[in-house]
C-alpha cells in the first residue's frame, strides 16, 4: 500500500521536473557547440546585432531561430540583411550548419548565397524537412546527395542559377510533397524515379531547359495537385498517362514543343481548373467529348498550336469557364446559336485567328470581352458586338479592316459555303450551302472553284481594261496633276475597308478634348449636316478644324462612311486636306482637317475692311478666275481621272476652301459618292450601265451624276460673276427667279450686255471684261437644264483656263454664224459653230492649231448642243458618230463608258 502510494507520489514528482525541464529547455539553447556554430554562421554569412544580438539566448532573441528541447530544429534568415562587410563579399559559407543535428528547417529565401550547395547537406542534414533556398543565386549543378535526405517533404531551389541535370536520387525523397526547381537552367530528362514521390503535390519544372518526353511515370502521382512543365524544350506528346492525375488542378505545359494531339483520356482530370497547353505543335481535333467531365475547368489555353477540325461546341458553355484562349489555331465552325445567360464576372473568349466564320451570333454575349479577330466571320455586325471588341479581318459588313473580297469569296468558295458578299448583291456568285451527300458536295465545291476562278479571270480582264484606259487618260490629259495613282478599287464597299494609312495620324481624344478646349462654343464653327465643325489647335501650336460625328444619327453615319471612304481612295491638292482621325470612341468619330486661313468662297467673296466696317472688299477679277479654275481641277479630278468617277453633290460657294494663297481646296466631301450606276460597286454592271442623262438616277440616289455637279458649278461661276452671294447655294423660288433673270444678259454674240450683271465692285477694264464674259458664258452652259447638254468638267476646266478663247473664236465663228442662220438661239451658236467645224471634215486640215485645240475643248458642247439633236436628249447615238469623227482627227481622251459604248456599237 505503502509502496503504491510512494510510486504515484514519485511518478507526480518526476512528472513534474520533467515539466520544469521541459519549459526551461525549450526556453535556452542548452548545446554550446550549437551556440558557436550559431555565432560561426553569423559570421560567416555577416548578419547583423539586429536580427541576432549577440549577447542574448539565440532560442529566445534571436529571429528566425527555432528551437526545441534546447536544440535548433529551424533556422530561417529568409531575406534578413547583412552587415556593410558581409554584403560585400556573400557566400554560401554555411559549413556551421553541419553541428546542428536536429535541423529540420532551413530557409534562407531571397538572401543571396553565390555558389553550389556542398554535397554534405544531403549527408549530414539527414532530419531535414523544409529546405527553401529560393532566388539565393545558387549555381552549379543539384548535388546527387541530396537524395539521402530522406525526410524532405518541401524543396524549394526555383529562380537560381542552377545548371546541369536533375539527380535521378531524388526519386527517393519519399515524403516529398512539394519539388520546386523552377527558374532555372536545368537541362537533361525529367527523371522517370519521380513516380516514387507517391505524396507529391507540386511538381514545378517551368522555365529550364528540359527536353525529351513527358516521362509516362507521372501519372502514378495520385496526389499531384500542380504540375508546371511550362517553358522548356520538352518534345513528343502529352502521355495519355497523365489523365491519371485525378487530383489536378493546374497543368501546364505551354511552351514546350509537344506534338501529337490531346490525348482523350485526360478527360479524367475531374478536378482540373486550369489547362494551359498552348504554344506548342500540338494538332488534330479536339474531340467534344473530352471536355463535359472536366466540369471544373476555369481557364484553358489552346492558343499558338495548329489544332484543325470543329471547334469544341461544348466550350461555349462549360460552367465555370472564365477564361478561353484559343487563338491561333486551325479551329473551324460556326458560332452557335445559343443566347447564354453571362453567369461570369470576368469571361474572356479569344477565338481570333483561325477559321471561324458565318455570323456572329448572341453567345458571345456571355463574355465580357470576345476576341474575333483574324477569322472568317461574315454579315453585319450586331449592335452588342460592337464597342471594344476586336473585329478586325475577318469578312463583316460595317466595319472598319475586313480581309479583302477575294480572300472572303475564296475562303467560303473552298468550303462550299454561302457568302454574304459583304451583303451587298453580285461579286461572288451565291454558292449552295453543305449538303449531306458527299458526291454531290464534291461537284459543287469544284464548280464554286471553277466559279472562283472565273470571277478570277474576269476581274482581271476588267482591270486590264481600265489601266489602258487610265494610261491613255494620262497621256492626253495634260492637267493630271502629279498626284498618287487612283485606285481603280469599285470592288470594296465604303468604309468596309478602309485604309487609315491614308486618313492621316490618329489622334486620341485626349489630345482632341485639348485642342479644342473641350468643344468649347467659342471654338464651334457651325453645326453641318455632316458634322459639328470646331477651330483647334494642336500641340505644336498649327491650327486645325476637327469635325466632330454623332454616329447615332444615321445620316451622319451615313455621310461619315461616304467620307472616310472617299479619303481612303483618293488624295488630290485640290481636296482639303484630311490630316488625321480619331476613331476610339464608339459613338463619336471624328476628322481632322488642315485649317483654311480664308474660309471659303462665300465668306470671302468680300470681306469688310478693317477700317470702315461698312466698306466691303471684294476679290479681285484675277483671284477669281484662279479660284474658279481650282475648282474646277478638283472637280475634274473627281469626274474623270478617279474610277469609278465621284461626285460631290454639295457644290457650292461654301464648298470651295481657300487657303492663306487663295489656292481652292474642296470642301464638304460628307456628299461625295460613286457616280450613279456605280453605286452597286459590282465593276461589271458598272461597265455594261449606260451613262446617267438626268439629275434623278434611276436607282432613286438623288444628284449622284456628274451633270448635277456641272450645273451647281455653274451657280458658283454665275456667283464669281455678278458678286451676287447665296446664289450657288440656293435652291428656292426666289434664286430661280434670280437666275431666269439674269441668263438673256448672258449672250455670246452681245458681250455689252454682260456688263448689266456685273459684280459692280469689279473693276475691270476691256480685256478682262472679256473673260468674265467667258467665264459668264462657261456658267450659262453649265446651267442647262437638260444634263446630257451640259459639258464635261474636263472642257469647263480648259475653257476657263483660256476664257479668251472661247469668246474670241466662238465670237468670230458665231458671228459667222449669226449672218449665215437665222436660228439666234445661243446654245445653237455656241455649239453649233464647233458641230459645224467638226462634222466637217474636209475644213478641219484648214483650220489653225489653236482653233483645233479649242474645238477639241467644246467638241463635248458641240455634240450635243445643235438643236438639231435637240430630239435626241439622250444624245447617245448621235454622240458616239460624232465623237468617232473627232477622235478621227484629234486624239481624245477616253474614259469608261467610251470604251463600253465602242464596244457595244
Ligand atoms: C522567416 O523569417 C521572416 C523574417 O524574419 C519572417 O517574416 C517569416 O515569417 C519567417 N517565415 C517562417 C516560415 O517562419
Ligand atoms: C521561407 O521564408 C519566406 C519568407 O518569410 C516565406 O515566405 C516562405 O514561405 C518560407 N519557406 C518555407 C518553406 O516555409
Ligand atoms: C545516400 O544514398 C545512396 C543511394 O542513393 C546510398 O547508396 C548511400 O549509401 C547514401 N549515403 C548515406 C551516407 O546515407
Ligand atoms: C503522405 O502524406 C500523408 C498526409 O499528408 C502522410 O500521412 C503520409 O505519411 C505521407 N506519406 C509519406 C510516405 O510521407
Ligand atoms: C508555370 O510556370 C510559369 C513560369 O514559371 C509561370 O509563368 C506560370 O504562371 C505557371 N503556370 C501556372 C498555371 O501557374
Ligand atoms: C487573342 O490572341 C491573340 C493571338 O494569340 C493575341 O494577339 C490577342 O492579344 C489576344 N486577345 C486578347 C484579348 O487577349
Ligand atoms: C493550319 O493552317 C495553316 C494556314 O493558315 C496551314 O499552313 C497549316 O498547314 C494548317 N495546319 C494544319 C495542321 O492543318
Ligand atoms: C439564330 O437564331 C435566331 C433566332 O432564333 C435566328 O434569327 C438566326 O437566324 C439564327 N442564326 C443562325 C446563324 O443560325
Amino acid at each position: 500500500m505503502v509502496d503504491r502510494c510512494s510510486r504515484v507520489v514519485l511518478v507526480c514528482l518526476v512528472s513534474f521536473f520533467l515539466l520544469i525541464g521541459c519549459t526551461v529547455e525549450q526556453q535556452f539553447l542548452v548545446s554550446r557547440q550549437e551556440r558557436l556554430a550559431l555565432l560561426q554562421l553569423r559570421s560567416s554569412l555577416g548578419l547583423r546585432a539586429k536580427e541576432w544580438p549577440i549577447k542574448s539566448d539565440p532560442c529566445t532573441a534571436w529571429a528566425g531561430i527555432q528551437c526545441t528541447n534546447g536544440r535548433v530544429t529551424g533556422i530561417n534568415i529568409s531575406g534578413f540583411k547583412r552587415t556593410r562587410k558581409g554584403s560585400q563579399n556573400p557566400q554560401f559559407s554555411v559549413d556551421a550548419l553541419q553541428s546542428f543535428t536536429f535541423l529540420s528547417s532551413f530557409n534562407t529565401s531571397n538572401l543571396a548565397l553565390p555558389g553550389s550547395i556542398p554535397e554534405w547537406f544531403g549527408l549530414r542534414l539527414g532530419l531535414l524537412q523544409v529546405l527553401d533556398l529560393r532566388s539565393c543565386s545558387i549555381a552549379g549543378a543539384i548535388p546527387f546527395t541530396l537524395g539521402n535526405l530522406s525526410s524532405l517533404a518541401e524543396l524549394y531551389l526555383s529562380d537560381n542559377n542552377l545548371t546541369g541535370i536533375v539527380p535521378t536520387s531524388l526519386g527517393q525523397l519519399f515524403h516529398l510533397s512539394v519539388l520546386d526547381l523552377s527558374r532555372n537552367s536545368i537541362t537533361g530528362l525529367i527523371p522517370g524515379t519521380f513516380s516514387a514521390l507517391g505524396n507529391l503535390t507540386l511538381l514545378d519544372m517551368s522555365l529550364n531547359f528540359l527536353s525529351g518526353a513527358i516521362p509516362q511515370e507521372i501519372g502514378t502521382l495520385s496526389r499531384l495537385q500542380f504540375l508546371n512543365l511550362s517553358g522548356n524544350s520538352l518534345s513528343s506528346s502529352i502521355p495519355a498517362q497523365l489523365g491519371d492525375l485525378s487530383s489536378l488542378v493546374d497543368l501546364d505545359l505551354s511552351f514546350n514543343s509537344l506534338m501529337g494531339s490531346i490525348p482523350p483520356d485526360l478527360r479524367g482530370l475531374k478536378n482540373l481548373h486550369k489547362l494551359i497547353i498552348g504554344n506548342n505543335f500540338l494538332s488534330g481535333t479536339l474531340p467534344g467529348d473530352l471536355f463535359p467531365p472536366l466540369t471544373q475547368l476555369q481557364h484553358v489555353v489552346l492558343s499558338h498550336n495548329a489544332f484543325t477540325g470543329d471547334f469544341p461546341f461544348v466550350l461555349w458553355s462549360m460552367p465555370q469557364l472564365r477564361f478561353l484562349d484559343a487563338s491561333r489555331n486551325n479551329f473551324t465552325g460556326t458560332l452557335p446559336n445559343l443566347s447564354l445567360t453571362a453567369n461570369a464576372s470576368v469571361a474572356v473568349f479569344n477565338i481570333s485567328q483561325n477559321f471561324f466564320y458565318g455570323n456572329l451570333t448572341s453567345v458571345i454575349r456571355r463574355f465580357n470581352f470576345v476576341d474575333v479577330s483574324g477569322n472568317y466571320l461574315q454579315g453585319r455586325v450586331p449592335d452588342y458586338a460592337r464597342g471594344n471588341m476586336p473585329l478586325s479581318r475577318n469578312c463583316l459588313q460595317n466595319v472598319a479592316s475586313q480581309r479583302s473580297v477575294s480572300e472572303c469569296v475564296s475562303f467560303y468558295a473552298e468550303r462550299g459555303l454561302l457568302f454574304d458578299n459583304f451583303g451587298l448583291p453580285n461579286g461572288a456568285q451565291p454558292l449552295p450551302p453543305k449538303s449531306d451527300k458527299k458526291s454531290r458536295r464534291r461537284v459543287i465545291i469544284l464548280a464554286s472553284v471553277l466559279g472562283a476562278a472565273g470571277m478570277v479571270a474576269l476581274l482581271a480582264i476588267v482591270y486590264v481594261l481600265l489601266i489602258v484606259c487610265k494610261r491613255k487618260t494620262g497621256a492626253t490629259n495634260q492637267r493630271a496633276i502629279g498626284v498618287g495613282p487612283v485606285p481603280a478599287n469599285g470592288s470594296s464597299p465604303p468604309g468596309a475597308s478602309v485604309n487609315f494609312s491614308s486618313l492621316g495620324d490618329a489622334f486620341t481624344y485626349k489630345q482632341i478634348l485639348e485642342a479644342t478646349g473641350e468643344f468649347s462654343d467659342v471654338n464651334l464653327i457651325k453645326n453641318g449636316h455632316s458634322g459639328d465643325f470646331f477651330r483647334g489647335i494642336l500641340e505644336d501650336a498649327n491650327p486645325i478644324v476637327i469635325k466632330k460625328i454623332d454616329l447615332r444619327s444615321s445620316v451622319k453615319k451615313e455621310a461619315y462612311m461616304l467620307e472616310l471612304d472617299l479619303f481612303s481612295k483618293v488624295s488630290h491638292p485640290r481636296l482639303v486636306p484630311l490630316l488625321g482621325h480619331c476613331l476610339e470612341n464608339e459613338n463619336e468619330k471624328f476628322l481632322i482637317y488642315k485649317y483654311m486661313p480664308n474660309g471659303d468662297l462665300s465668306s470671302s467673296l468680300f470681306k469688310k475692311t478693317n477700317a470702315d466696317n461698312d466698306s466691303l472688299q471684294s476679290l479681285d477679277w484675277i483671284t477669281r478666275l484662279k479660284i474658279a479654275i481650282g475648282a474646277a481641277e478638283g472637280l475634274s479630278y473627281l469626274h474623270h481621272e478617279c474610277t469609278p468617277p465621284f461626285v460631290h453633290r454639295d457644290i457650292r460657294a461654301s464648298s470651295i476652301l481657300l487657303d492663306d494663297k487663295f489656292e481652292v481646296r474642296l470642301g464638304s466631301l460628307s456628299e461625295v459618292c460613286v457616280q450613279e450606276g456605280d453605286t452597286h460597286q459590282n465593276m461589271i454592271t458598272r461597265l455594261l450601265r449606260l451613262p446617267q442623262t438626268s439629275d434623278q438616277g434611276s436607282s432613286g440616289m438623288p444628284n449622284a451624276t456628274c451633270a448635277y455637279d456641272v450645273y451647281c458649278f455653274g451657280k458658283v461661276l454665275l456667283e464669281l460673276v455678278t458678286g451676287k452671294l447665296g446664289i450657288s447655294s440656293s435652291t428656292d423660288a426666289s434664286a430661280k427667279e434670280w437666275l431666269e433673270a439674269t441668263l438673256p444678259y448672258i449672250s455670246i454674240y452681245d458681250k455689252e450686255l454682260v456688263t448689266n450683271i456685273v459684280d459692280p465692285s469689279l473693276i475691270i477694264d476691256e480685256d478682262l471684261l472679256e473673260e468674265v464674259w467667258a467665264m459668264a458664258i462657261v456658267a450659262r452652259s453649265c446651267l442647262n437644264p437638260k444634263p446630257a447638254r451640259r459639258p464635261l468638267m474636263r472642257y469647263i476646266l480648259k475653257a476657263l483656263e483660256n476664257p479668251l478663247k472661247v469668246v474670241r473664236d466662238e465670237h468670230m465663228s458665231s458671228e459667222r454664224l449669226r449672218t449665215t442662220s437665222s436660228r439666234g438661239s445661243w446654245n445653237a451658236a455656241l455649239f453649233g459653230s464647233w458641230r459645224q467645224s467638226s462634222s466637217d471634215v474636209a475644213v478641219i486640215p484648214a483650220v489653225p492649231s489653236q482653233r483645233a485645240e479649242r474645238a477639241n475643248s467644246f467638241k463635248q458642247l458641240g455634240t450635243t448642243g445643235s438643236q438639231e439633236s435637240g430630239q435626241n436628249d439622250e444624245g447617245n447615238g448621235h454622240l458616239s458618230s460624232t465623237r468617232r469623227h473627232s477622235k478621227e482627227i484629234y486624239p481624245e481622251p477616253l474614259n469608261v463608258q467610251d470604251v463600253v459604248r465602242d464596244n457595244e456599237d
